[in-house]
């Protein structure tokens, strides 16, 4: 399967948003916790969930699934301590499961999830914070095993404010005896939204959003039914589309609050960006200007928007310095935006991109998810039409994002890789 793009035009229309992955995912974990089950709405149709819908299952967790994504969890049946090794493999958020599974079965075993294509993407903050509640940790032959009878709340300080970690602590902790204190927590909306998922369950959980977040024990938790919040990532994808492209499309289902370093970033760059109510309105300039960003943790520019933010860059007028504090190796898709004529120099963590006229179509292959999309974007200001391979990567984490884009006037389509015949 190959995706190919005519080039240039600019992207005008109205497109909806939907449920965020990096949310829906941690909390489909959390529904281990409950007694009972539990109903999820607005979760994405995307592979990444497909994945943990197996992992559940592989646990012994019963999971319907309806057509519109919405899906119940059961997880009475849930005995087993080990998540298929096979999925946490293909999927690193599989080892979310290891904070519900030690609060309701005071045990896991895990494969060490490996690095991944944006670099090495290790546990150990996740581990420190297990032992801090009192687990017993064992690592041997890239397995790691962690037990405890009963979970003590604890005072934990993340070294730095890792997404996961302070996620896989945080639903450990809410059957832990006692308090626990999580200390530069990560503060990212998907936390909040999993601490109000949480809280619907009956744990006590506050400070989600900020850097302290205290979580006091409870005996069991109850169910619920939770609708996911919107996927700002998504969203910022196609504001970045529109504002690059110079047409004018309006983003549904937005919670602009989200999105707002984006939105500081495109307006600098010369977009102009109207904010609605649960929806912004993005208009490109004929070109856009060279801005500089550096990646950081959530209110900061997201990591998970730089590639995107780098194609935009790659077409702009001037030079942009592009600095990726969070994931050590997240430029590789840079070589193939450069076989599309971008100027794009990579030093270590820091890009420097000189904008150029435009790009042109060439035959490319996407990295990993983000880079896929920015590989996209990089497509709809090509010269000539692109030839992608690599989709998998993408269906990872975008619900028909070729579908979307083509109804805001990209001309895209899915081929069998057979029938590629691009020039
Ligand atoms: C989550 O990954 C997201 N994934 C990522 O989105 C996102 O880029 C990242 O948070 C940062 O916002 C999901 O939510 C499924 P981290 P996560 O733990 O939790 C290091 C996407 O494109 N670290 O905050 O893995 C780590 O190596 C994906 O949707 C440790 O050193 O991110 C990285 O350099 C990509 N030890 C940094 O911290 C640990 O124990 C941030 O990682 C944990 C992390």
């Amino acid at each position: 399967m190959k995706l190919v793009i005519a080039g240039s035009r600019p992207l005008s229309g109205v497109v909806r948003v939907g449920g965020a992955k990096n949310a829906a995912l941690k909390i489909m974990a959390a529904s281990l916790l409950a007694e009972g089950v539990c109903r999820l709405s607005n979760v994405p149709r995307i592979a990444d969930v497909d994945t943990m819908v197996g992992v559940l299952r592989g646990l012994g967790a019963r999971v319907g699934l309806r057509p519109d994504g919405s899906m119940s969890i059961d997880p009475s049946g849930v005995e087993h301590c080990e998540p298929p090794e096979e999925l946490v493999k293909e999927m690193r958020a599989s080892i979310q499961v290891m904070g519900p599974l030690l609060a309701r079965l005071g045990h896991v075993r895990a494969r060490q999830p490996g690095g991944c294509n944006i670099g090495p993407r290790p546990i150990d903050l996740h581990l420190k914070g297990f032992a801090a509640l009192g687990a017993s940790i064992t690592e041997e032959r890239g397995y790691v095993s962690v037990r405890a009878q009963r979970l003590k709340g604890a005072e934990i300080l993340l070294d730095i404010p890792s997404v996961g970690a302070t996620e896989n602590i945080m639903m450990a902790a809410c059957l832990a005896e006692g308090t626990t204190v999580i200390r530069n927590a990560a503060r990212e909306p998907e936390i909040v939204d999993q601490q109000n998922f949480l809280v619907r369950l009956g744990a006590k959980v506050r400070g989600a959003g900020t850097d302290t977040i205290r979580i006091e024990g409870v005996e069991s938790l109850g169910s619920t039914a939770y609708a996911v919040i919107p996927d700002r990532i998504e969203a910022g994808t196609f504001m970045v589309a529109a504002a690059m492209t110079g047409g004018t499309a309006r983003v549904e289902n937005v919670i602009v609050e989200h999105v707002q370093a984006l939105i500081a970033k495109l307006r600098e760059a010369g977009a102009e960006v109207a904010e609605g109510g649960s929806y912004v309105v993005v208009r490109g300039p004929e070109r856009l200007r060279a801005v500089s960003i550096r990646t950081l943790p959530y209110p900061g520019f997201p990591t998970d928007m730089q590639p995107q933010f780098v194609a935009a860059m790659s077409v702009a007028n001037g030079t942009s310095i592009v600095t990726e504090t969070i994931f050590p190796n997240r430029f590789r898709y840079t070589e193939e935006l450069r076989r599309m004529g971008a100027n794009v120099r990579v030093e270590g963590r820091v890009a420097v991109v000189q904008g150029v006229p435009a790009l042109s179509g060439a035959h490319v292959e996407a990295p990993d998810l983000r880079g896929g999309a920015a590989l996209i974007l990089g497509a709809l200001v090509s010269d000539g039409p692109t030839e992608l391979a690599g989709v998998h990567h993408i269906d990872r984490g975008y619900e028909d994002l070729p579908g979307k884009l083509a109804k805001l006037g990209a001309a895209i389509e899915r081929v069998e890789a057979s029938e590629c015949q691009v020039g």
